[in-house]
């Protein structure tokens, strides 16, 4: 694969750590130092300002703007109303003064420059000693956090100390609406009001179209500061504070900010304010340390709980703690209306959009590590419902076509190609229902809600398919699917498959329905008007869908003609043409047999359960050299195939690019943001991949195998209420249950009763690994 690394971040388990600043790699460092709570995110960003290149980004989730398109030439189903996440009011902002310079690190002079990402607390920490101009010595540390406590929380703390004078230091630190969107450099904000009140300051803004605003205020506290004041300009309010310095002693000075979101346009600002004082009223309670111990204790129980340790690769350990770190703060089950975005709240890229990547790479880390957040995870999708069938009917089907890129539950991608042919988010949110009530039992939402959807994706399914004049079987026309270097096909295989198990599933429990819950599903067929018709005929089409296999290789045909494509030797692609859509034009990528990502290979992931270990191995030997993994989310897959078919070092070398994607920056892009759902891929990797996990079929199976660096490594799942640990060393697997009762688990074909006491497997990992 052609990717390098940029390593320049100091390897620890447990903190990212950034020992000296490079300017070029500012961007970088900001994506890598975003901190977030689901609710709200910020990028790592100097907040006393960094005038060379800075990238000011703080967002909020489902907080967006839209474009509207002019109708020039309006083909039907093509979306003109686009939407996307919005840079919003710089919480953090502050500026520092000695002698009337201003801190600037882009031009002032400073030394002993640390930046620190504890990953066990989610502090953030940076400090150095800036040299002014005229001789003054400061000592500066910033810490911050997004507190994961209370989600409209944010908490700023500078601690500020003279090291070689005696006199004053000038600070501003207030809530900016003058913020302008990176990708575009407009500005989509309006201040309706800034205020100042008896111990807080507010601010609120409007975006333009969608009418959203957000209030933001913040409260100030320190016992050194000598003179304050309020200042306000037109999308700006602020304190500003005179401190009285004296050689060698610090002062701190706390700031928290409570940030309110209302996304329904119709209620009015005057409103807002109401609602956001009586809330914000609760600065009398919430002080700075407070809020701290809060956040630090909900870290202490994620990491109790749900760490990953690998012993002896210092890297992966703390990729994949950052990697957790991140699943966790972007997403926890706060509010079922709220989903990921491809780059979290990290960025502008993929403009905040939620994928199909939510259900097939993020939803089993949650499955396993927070069920809630799974849970609300596919309630975002019933409550997106209405939108997915209107889609449909843009599209000329009937049911429910769920979006290929969404904040608010409409299609949001302006390329036609993806947004009308790609069918893998509304079988994904299908397969999102089946894995979930699997591997939880949630049948209540699967009776409530989940058949729901299921029958709309059916609808969905059996409306946008066809009948094959020729060979009378039923398929997908005009498609593309997970790869996009393919496009408008014919049977896509991926799309045929999981068609396939849509229906059979849906019927599955239609049928569990008439027998455990006739009355939900009487109720749930006069909803949605079901009739037995239909349920024949998915069956039927269920039977008839054409998978095209070569019975002779055992390898599944891509789609139709798959075969016949010129082939590309992907080694002989210079490493400069990377990533290709910046480099190839835009229809070259598509005439020719390379892919961008797993294709094939990915329904067999997702049911490998269901495929031999022969099939795999075919299969994997033939897609993997035509695959240049273009999108972040494809080594992952690969390694886990790779663990499965014993061929151990290719799977480490994929693996090395997941835990640390981002932190080493192999896809050049972190710039824009962090490759979240590719982070998610990281944990799963391990788990599947490594930990062998197979988790789709009838019971859970493990098949662990121990990559020949590490000495041992550990994960935890959380199953059916029980917290189980699996610890795999070179000579043993070891099984025990950490919280709740006893469990069954298949590890290497047996099952094993495992409790509290644990049990040794006996089985030698080094032998497979
Ligand atoms: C991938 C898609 C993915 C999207 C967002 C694209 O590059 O091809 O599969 O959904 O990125 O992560």
């Amino acid at each position: 694969m052609q990717k390098y690394a940029d390593k320049y971040l100091k390897l620890d388990p447990w903190r990212i750590i950034e020992e000296g600043f490079d300017s070029e790699r500012c961007n970088v460092s900001e994506s890598i130092f975003s901190l977030g709570n689901e609710y709200m995110g910020v990028r790592g960003y100097f907040e006393e300002g960094y005038k060379q290149g800075e990238f000011i980004g703080s967002y909020f989730n489902g907080v967006y703007e839209e474009t509207k398109e002019a109708a020039a030439l309006h083909y039907k189903g093509i979306v003109r109303d686009t939407h996307f996440m919005i840079n919003s009011v710089n919480w953090l902002y502050t500026r520092i003064y000695v002698d009337d310079e201003v801190l600037d690190l882009s031009s002032s002079e400073f030394d002993e420059y640390r930046r620190t990402l504890d990953l066990r607390t989610g502090i953030l920490n940076r400090r150095f000693i800036w040299k002014t101009v005229s001789g003054k010595h400061v000592k500066l540390d910033f810490e911050r956090f997004v507190s994961m406590g209370s989600p409209r929380y944010g908490c700023q703390r500078i601690a500020i100390t003279p090291l070689n004078f005696y006199g004053e230091v000038k600070v501003v630190m207030g809530l900016d609406f003058d913020v302008l969107q990176k990708s575009s450099a407009k500005k989509y904000w309006t201040t309706i009001e800034r205020e100042t009140l008896e111990d807080y300051i507010y601010i609120l803004g409007k975006t333009s179209f969608t009418e959203q605003k957000v209030f933001s205020a913040s409260n100030i506290s320190s016992d050194s500061i000598y003179k304050s004041n309020v200042i306000k300009n037109e999308d700006f309010i602020g304190y500003e504070l005179i401190i009285n310095g004296s050689q060698g002693i610090e002062t701190k000075i706390d700031k928290v900010v409570f940030n309110y979101v209302e996304k329904t346009k119709e209620i009015e600002a005057a409103e807002v304010i109401k609602t956001a004082s009586k809330l914000v009223n609760n600065f009398d309670n919430i002080c700075y340390d407070k809020e701290k111990e809060k956040h630090i204790d909900y870290w202490t129980k994620v990491w109790d709980k749900f760490d990953i340790t690998i012993d002896g690769d210092m890297d992966n350990q703390q990729g994949i703690r950052y990697c957790i770190f991140q699943m966790h703060q972007t997403y926890h089950g706060e509010d079922p209306s709220l989903n990921i975005g491809a780059k979290g709240l990290t960025g502008e890229a993929y403009n905040g959009h939620t994928f199909w990547d939510t259900e097939t790479y993020c939803l089993p880390f949650y499955i396993f590590n927070n069920p809630r957040a799974a849970k609300n995870l596919l309630e975002y999708r019933y409550n997106t419902l209405p939108m997915a069938i209107e889609r449909a009917k843009q599209l000329d089907c009937e049911g429910a076509c769920y979006p290929i890129a969404t904040l608010n539950g409409k299609e949001a991608c302006s390329l036609w190609q993806h947004a009308s042919l790609q069918m893998q988010p509304s079988t994904a949110v299908a397969y999102g229902v089946f894995h979930y009530v699997k591997l939880t039992d949630d049948k209540e939402f699967l009776y409530d809600k989940g058949c729901e959807m299921l029958v709309q994706i059916c609808r969905y399914l059996a409306t946008r398919g066809d009948w094959s004049g020729q060979t009378g079987e039923y398929g997908y026309f005009g498609v593309m699917g997970p790869d996009e270097f393919q496009m408008m096909v014919n049977n896509n295989c991926y799309t045929n498959y999981m068609a396939k198990k849509t229906f059979e599933y849906t019927l599955d429990v239609i049928k569990d329905m008439k027998n455990n819950c006739p009355a939900g599903l009487s109720n749930l067929v006069q909803k949605v008007d079901l009739l037995d018709d239909e349920l024949q005929a998915w069956s039927n089409m269920a039977s008839k869908m054409k998978i095209t296999l070569d019975k002779e290789t055992g390898i599944y045909e891509q789609h139709e003609g798959y075969f016949n494509l010129p082939h590309v030797d992907i080694n002989s692609i210079p490493v400069e043409e990377f990533p290709l859509y910046n480099n190839w034009s835009y229809d070259r990528i598509y005439r020719n047999d390379m892919i961008k990502q797993p294709d094939v290979l990915m329904f067999m992931f997702l049911f490998r359960s269901e495929f031999s270990e022969e099939s795999k191995k075919v299969n994997y030997e033939y897609y993997e050299p035509r695959c240049i993994h273009e999108s972040s989310l494809s080594p992952s897959i690969h390694s886990i195939f790779a663990s499965e078919l014993d061929k151990h070092e290719e799977a480490f070398s994929f693996f090395n690019f997941a835990t640390r994607m981002d932190l080493d920056n192999y896809n050049r892009n972190t710039n824009e943001g962090l490759h979240t759902t590719s982070i998610a891929a990281a944990w799963v990797n391990i788990v599947y991949g490594f930990g062998g996990l197979k988790s789709d079929g009838d019971k859970i199976e493990l098949n662990p195998s121990i990559p020949k660096v590490w000495n041992s490594y550990s994960f935890r799942m959380l199953y059916k209420g029980t917290v189980v640990e699996i610890l795999v060393d070179k000579t043993d697997v070891r099984a025990s249950v950490i919280e709740g009762t006893e469990v069954t688990i298949n590890v290497y074909g047996i099952d094993y009763k495992i409790d509290k006491k644990g049990i040794e497997l006996g089985i030698p990992g080094a032998a497979r690994g």
